[in-house]
Order: structure tokens, then sequence, then C-alpha cells
């Protein structure tokens, strides 16, 4: 059989970027404050709800009022597809209204529109990290049930207000993080004597109806839409050949990969029934749930790729998403934010993936994020292109081994908010913003050496790598 090493003719490529991270304007237009407006050192910290430190997230980069420009270049690089989210508060500010905020969803058309006049098509996230405040706070966010019917409100909303606009979904960003940022992943606040898996697995359940009950809504008011799910999943090896560390990171690996069981197979798996008995897990569950999950299920899984670590059995798990923390593997390099880069690793999740599932998969976040110099009015990001290039020859390896891969966002094609440290020095983009970690700058764009490379990657359908 002929080795073909290509990336077929469809593949959409693109970017991604989330609203919180870009956008700005955190209470313009009746916008009401999500848990992102209230971490200023980004989500590993939390919540810091009374803080008057600065918070870069409110004005970001300004987005909501520099889309216009910004599409126009990420059209300049030949984007097909351009992911964001829209920020559940500028749609219902609290999140328990019936009446959506007219404004906000003027904002999104506006954003929709601008994209397809340029043949770019809108792939939405629905819930990004930035779950209302007050949904949070008082009503319990996705620990209390109702907020099924606020989020499938939500969903209504904008499914019927953009069904000629957006034909791809995604539900909730990296849902498995709400093992590791609870607050921000899954919209709930874990009180001090609560037992942590019992609140964090039941707000999955009610995560999990919501999804199939969104997929199912999606697909009845938008005949062509696609559904997605979404997952961390960067890559994480046992650090020895010990079966100790083997098997742990399997448990470990399986964590993660638990939430793609559930809304990809539409079954709870066999292994979390052990996991809930040891910790005193008892999942509420009503009527049909199990049949909704089991019936409306993703049409596809998108992840986010960055780095990939390695786990010593009984060393703590903080991050159980490949990456967060883990010990250091000795035969890769790192980033200057100390994310090890492991190309192959790509190529060994996507396999993995398709393995477990046969569905498409969608590399929805990948990219490198540091510091960028301007020297006499130029960045040289060679370190970047580099990063996308390694990557992009395993995913054509991914392709040759059977993987369906439906396309390839890059995460932050224009300079955004750390999610992780609230940040702006950590810059992945291949558009640089005029703003620093200390809130000063004029908002100016200005291209970096990656952004013609990019283009190029594009127009030749990454042939010429
Ligand atoms: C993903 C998130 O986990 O990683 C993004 O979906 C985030 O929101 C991205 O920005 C990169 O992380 P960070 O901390 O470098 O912004």
């Amino acid at each position: 059989m002929n080795k073909t090493k290509s990336f077929p003719k469809d593949f959409l490529w693109g970017g991604a970027i989330a609203a919180n991270q870009a956008e700005g304007a955190y209470l313009e237009d009746g916008k009401g404050l999500s848990t992102a407006d209230l971490m200023p050192y980004g989500l590993m910290k939390g919540i810091q709800e009374n803080s008057t430190d600065l918070n870069l997230y409110h004005e970001a980069v300004d987005f909501y009022h520099h889309y216009k420009e910004d599409i126009a270049m990420f059209a300049e690089m030949g984007f097909k597809v351009f992911r964001t989210s829209i920020a559940w508060s500028r749609i219902f500010p609290k999140g328990d209204e019936l009446i959506p905020n007219e404004k906000g969803l003027e904002f999104y058309d506006n954003l929709f529109d601008e994209l397809l006049t340029y043949g770019i098509e809108p792939i939405v996230t629905i819930s990004h990290f930035e779950t209302p405040w007050h949904l949070v706070k008082e009503n319990g966010g996705w620990k209390n049930r109702k907020t099924i019917d606020h989020y499938i409100r939500y969903c209504e909303t904008i499914f019927t207000r953009y069904k000629d606009k957006v034909k791809y979904w995604i539900g909730f960003n990296e849902i498995n993080n709400i093992h590791t940022i609870p607050t921000a992943g899954g919209g709930i606040l874990i009180e001090e004597n609560e037992n942590r898996l019992q609140a964090i697995y039941q707000a999955s359940h009610h995560m999990f109806v919501a999804s199939a009950l969104a997929t199912k809504l999606c697909q009845e008011i938008i005949t062509d839409a696609k559904m997605g799910a979404m997952l961390s999943l960067s890559g994480v090896y046992p650090n020895t050949c010990h079966p100790d560390d083997v098997f742990e990171t399997y448990e470990l690996r399986r964590r993660s990969l638990f939430f793609s069981d559930v809304l990809l197979r539409g079954t709870y798996p066999s292994y979390i029934n052990r996991i809930w008995d040891k910790h005193g897990v008892q999942v509420k569950m009503e009527g049909n749930d199990l049949e909704l999950i089991k019936k409306h299920t993703a049409d596809y899984l998108g992840f986010s790729y960055y780095r990939s670590t390695t786990h010593k059995a009984g060393t703590p798990i903080l991050g159980h998403t490949g990456g967060i923390t883990g010990t250091p593997n000795p035969f890769l390099e790192s980033t200057s934010w100390g994310w090890q880069i492991d190309s192959k690793g790509l190529r060994y999740v996507c396999n993995e993936l398709y393995d477990r599932y046969q569905k498409p998969l969608f590399i929805i976040e990948n990219g490198m994020g540091t510091n960028d110099e301007i020297v006499n009015g130029e960045i040289n990001d060679d370190y970047r292109i580099d990063y996308i290039k390694v990557h992009l020859k395993e995913m054509k390896e991914a392709i040759d081994d059977g993987v369906e891969l439906m396309g390839y966002t890059y995460w932050g094609p224009i300079d955004i908010v750390s999610a992780g440290t609230g940040e702006l020095k950590k810059r992945y983009g291949f558009i640089y913003v005029d703003r620093d970690n200390e809130g000063k700058g004029t908002f100016k764009r200005l291209k970096k050496k990656s952004f013609n490379w990019y283009k190029k990657v594009i127009e030749t359908n990454g042939a010429d790598l």
C-alpha cells in the first residue's frame, strides 16, 4: 500500500480561543460575572472573590472590540475554521434567567457573520471555563441538577439563534478537568469537609445528562450539526517499567478516558464502580438518565494536546491530564514554562483514542506558550514554528496509521490571557498583542514570523512543512 502521508483535502485548519481569555469587556452590554472574571491568578489558583488585584481577563486582548481586525488576519492566514466560546454570562448574565440578553446575542451574531464573510466556519464551545458566577455561588453549579435546565435553556437559545451560522459545537471544554480545577472546569465549589470525589462525579453526571440533552436538541434544531465532546488529553507515560508505575499510569489515564467513555460510548464503564466504592461515591441518577446518555452520544472527540509527562506510582496526582505535574521525562525538552515537548506523544494519543472509539478526532488545541521578544520591530518565533512543525508531522503519521482526523485548530492564534496563570506573558499567538502582565499596552496587533509560516502550511494543506 502507498504511504500517503498527507492531510485530507477537506482538513479543517484554523485556530482556537476562548471568550474569557480574549474578549475582555467583562461587564459590557449586560454581561454578568463568570468564574473566570474572579480568577486574577488564573484557574490553578482559582476564585479570589473580593480581590482588587489586577485581573487581565477583564480586558484581555479586547477581542470584543477588535474582532473584525483579528478575523481579517485569520482570513489572511487562510483559516477554514475558527473555534471560540460563547460566554454564557453574556447571554444569561446570572445563568438562571428565563429571557436572554439581546445585546449578548447580537455580539455573537456579528462575530459569526464576520467569520462567514470570509468563509471561515465557527466552531463553538458552549461552556469554556466561564460558568455564570451566580449559578456557581448561589445554586451550587453543576452539583445542582437544576443547572441542567439552565444549560439547556442556554443551548436552545443559541442553537435557535445561530442555526444558520454554526454547525460545529462542543458542549464543555476539557470536561475531565473537573478533577483538577473543579470551579473552572466544572463550575463547582468544593467545601472544606466535602467528599471531593462525590461532588465531582455527581456534577459530572449532571454534565453528561446535559450533554446528551444538548446533543439531542442540537440535532433537532440544526440538522447538519456536529456535536463534539472535548477532553484535555496530553500524554502520560509510566516513569519506569516497574509494573506498579505501569498500572498506576493506566489507572491515571483511565480517570480522563472515563469522560470520553461515557460521552462517546454512552455507558458508564465497569471500572468506575470500584473507584466509587473505594471513595464512598454514590451518584444520584434519575428516571431515564442512562437511556439519554446511551442514545445521544457525541459525534466526534475533540481534545487538547500540549505535552506529556511521566508518572511514578505513589506520587501525588494534582493534574491527571498528563502534564500539570508529574515526573519529568529525561528524553524530552521543555518550554520555558516547563511543558515538555513531545510530538510523538500526539501520534500516540491519536492512535489511543481512535483505537478506543473509532470516531473522528479533532485536535482542537495544541500550541506553544512562551514569552516573545520584539527585536527591531520583529518577532522571530522560530521555536514556535519548530514546535508546530514536529506536531504536524506526527499528525500525518497518525493519519497514515489510519486515524480519522477532522482538523487542527492551533491554540491561541492571537496572544490571549493564559488560563492556567492569568498572565499575558505566556504568548501562543501568530499575532502579537501589545498588552503586558501589568495591564499596560495599546492592544496593537503585530504579525510574528510564524504568521506567514502557518499561512503557507494551510495554503499547501500541510504538504510543505
Ligand atoms: C487548555 C485550555 O487547558 O489549555 C485553554 O482549554 C488554555 O483555555 C490552554 O488556555 C493553555 O493553557 P495556558 O495555561 O497556557 O493558557
